[in-house]
């Protein structure tokens, strides 16, 4: 009789909780805390987001409420489960500016957590540079820019059964197009999950197409005030920075909703953009008031010209919110 290794019992409610995408999220953000720090629990909308197993997902809420952070623990769950055997899946944003945050969560997260470290080569698992995490259970994700050109370039070519569109109040509407057949949908459990803040934008806009026009998508809607850390201070702030509580900035970013359509007012399709570098400062004249020195001291970290006569093109977001008559 061969030997056969006794599964104990502690080893079954590991699998039970890992096998669960809430409780495999849970016990894996709680491993490494001290007993003093605040367990994190996801709030009952990351639940729903992450358990709503039909193969089109819309999520379109306010800012910051969690988004990316429910799909980040999908993904892991899903990579580490392997529940895609033989298939790679994908997580796609619009520019690198999208992606930084989530990219870096996540390497940092495998290189560190006591548990998922197991699952990942420190030398072999990240490439930074095409944006794939290969774990050693043979699976991976793929990270995708769409790129400013909207052609779908970065897409086309990859076959998989499971893509998370986010940010996708500002996704290229081609790259969207030509993103449909990629999904594998001959695969069991198939999933296309498209997440972001609306943004007032209707005609091809995809958080508005999947969340308002689309009823193949399920929706989500969750705005700022379901969010258990979006405190009364949060609100009172927001409230005074979007100009009060009917402009468009409040009702997309807050309440999470389109508000007014808003039409762009030039077609990028029709444009032929070319790759240039752009640098984006914020100065927040609440903390420097009006001492100039701090503005210059941070204006000349601004990148110089090596050629004076390169074009350049600046501009300035006051981000406040008055009516013209003002
Ligand atoms: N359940 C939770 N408990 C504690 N913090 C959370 C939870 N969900 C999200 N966060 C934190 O809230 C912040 C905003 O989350 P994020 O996913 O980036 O928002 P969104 O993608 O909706 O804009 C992040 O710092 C994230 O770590
Ligand atoms: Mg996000």
């Amino acid at each position: 009789m061969s030997l056969v290794e006794k599964i104990t019992q502690e080893d079954l409610v590991l699998y039970e909780i890992l096998r669960n995408p809430v409780l495999c999220a849970e016990f894996i953000q709680n491993l490494d805390k001290l007993e003093y720090e605040k367990k994190l629990e996801l709030d009952s909308y990351q639940k729903e987001f992450i358990c709503d197993f039909n193969p089109y997902v819309s999520i379109a809420c306010a800012r910051a409420v969690g988004k990316s952070f429910a799909l980040t623990n999908l993904i892991i769950w899903i990579l580490i489960n392997n529940i895609f055997p033989s298939d790679y899946i994908v997580y796609t944003v619009p520019s690198k500016v999208h992606l930084e945050p989530v990219w870096s969560y996540l390497v940092r997260f495998f290189r560190s957590n006591s548990f998922l470290r197991q699952f990942a080569d420190p030398k072999t698992g990240f490439n930074s540079s095409d944006f794939i995490i290969k774990l050693k259970n043979n699976t991976q994700l793929s990270c995708r820019i769409a790129g400013q050109t909207g052609t779908g370039a970065n897409v086309v070519g990859l076959h998989t059964p499971f893509v998370i569109v986010d940010e996708s109040g500002y996704y290229p509407f081609g790259t969207w197009t030509e993103m449909q057949p990629i999904i594998n949908t001959f695969t069991f459990g198939y999933r296309l999950i498209v997440s972001g803040v609306p943004t007032g934008l209707r005609e091809r806009n995809i958080c508005f197409h999947c969340d308002q026009e689309n009823s193949s998508y399920t929706k989500h809607r969750i705005s700022a005030l379901q969010n258990p850390r979006f405190s009364e201070e949060d609100h009172r702030r927001a409230i005074e920075q979007y100009g009060g509580t009917d402009t468009e900035d409040y009702i997309h970013l807050v309440l999470g909703e389109h508000g007014k359509p808003i039409f762009a007012l030039f077609d990028r399709n029709n444009m032929e953009i070319s790759d240039y570098p752009v640098y984006q400062m914020s100065l927040d004249g609440t903390k420097f008031y009006d001492n100039v020195a701090d503005y210059i001291n941070l204006l000349s970290v601004f990148p110089t010209f090596a050629d004076k006569k390169t074009e350049c093109l600046f501009g300035i977001d006051l981000r406040i919110h008055r009516t013209i008559s003002d």
